[in-house]
């Protein structure tokens, strides 16, 4: 039997990048996977079907909650139960260039409104699904920026950190937990044009390589999965050792 047979999965941001990976990833693992994002889902959809489960794209838009609880309406069509949900979208270019004091407004709330506001959200919306079945993991994404980047970005990140701690100690009685990850630098096909970059980054770690996408579900896939059962409010720190001195 595979880790997550049976399992519905849903993972925000998934119609590209990291997402992507990651919905494929859990339906290799035998997991009925929604693929939802703002953009059209179709492609990574129908990649994530090709291994085996049923899996659907939903279009959401993690700012709106009428949007989200329209998803959260179709798993329950479609599925009838939601076991996990990886919180992955998220806005992340060019926000640490903007910085604090040119940061337009648009860019300023974009980025509270996706990042932070949108996982609260989907968080919210996913609660009464999960309690129904006595059955819930949440993982949220943050990123190895939330450590010291004084920048939106760097600010959103750390809040989702503090608020998976609020998340967790909320839903601990119901079986649900919630968790963190904070990625480094993780390769996947949209990243290409970042590596160069990347190297100058990178080559302050502990492992001196950018991450993969594979390395990244791997600690998702822990958490979701029977070595996590015991494990909540954490953020697991999965950068090659970014920023430990
Ligand atoms: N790529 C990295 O190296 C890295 C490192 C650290 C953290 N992260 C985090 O990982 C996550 C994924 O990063 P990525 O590099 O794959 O980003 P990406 O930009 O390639 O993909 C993000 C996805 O989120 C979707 N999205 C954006 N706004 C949305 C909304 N309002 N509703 C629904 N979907 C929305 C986008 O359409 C896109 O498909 C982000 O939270 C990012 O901050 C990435």
């Amino acid at each position: 039997m595979k880790r997550f047979e049976g399992r519905v999965v849903i993972v925000t941001g998934a119609a590209r990048g990291l997402g992507r990976d990651y919905a494929r990833y859990f339906a290799q693992d035998g997991a009925n996977v929604v693929v939802a994002d703002v953009r059209d889902t179709r492609s990574a959809a129908a990649e994530a079907s090709s291994e085996g489960p049923h899996c659907v794209g939903i279009e959401v838009d993690v700012t709106d909650r009428g949007s989200i609880e329209s998803m959260i309406g179709k798993v329950r069509a479609e599925f009838g139960r939601l076991d996990i949900l990886v919180n992955n979208a998220g806005l992340w270019r060019g926000l640490a260039e903007a910085g604090l004091i040119n940061c337009p407004d648009e860019m300023w709330d974009a980025a509270w409104a996706v990042n932070v506001t949108g996982t609260l959200k989907c968080f919210q919306a996913a609660v009464p699904i999960m309690r129904e079945g006595g059955f819930g993991r949440i993982v949220n994404v943050s990123s190895m920026a939330s450590r010291n980047s004084g920048n939106v970005y760097g600010l959103t990140k750390n809040v989702v950190e503090r608020m998976t701690q609020g998340m967790a100690r909320e839903v601990g009685d119901c079986g649900i937990t919630v968790n963190c990850i904070a990625p480094g630098i993780s390769a996947f096909e949209a990243a290409q044009g970042q590596l160069e970059a990347a190297e100058a980054i990178v080559a302050g770690n502990a492992i001196k390589r950018v991450g993969t996408s594979r390395e990244l579900y791997e600690a998702i896939a822990y958490l979701c999965g029977m070595g996590g059962d015991w494990i909540t409010g954490q953020t697991v720190r999965v950068d090659g050792g970014a920023g430990i001195g």
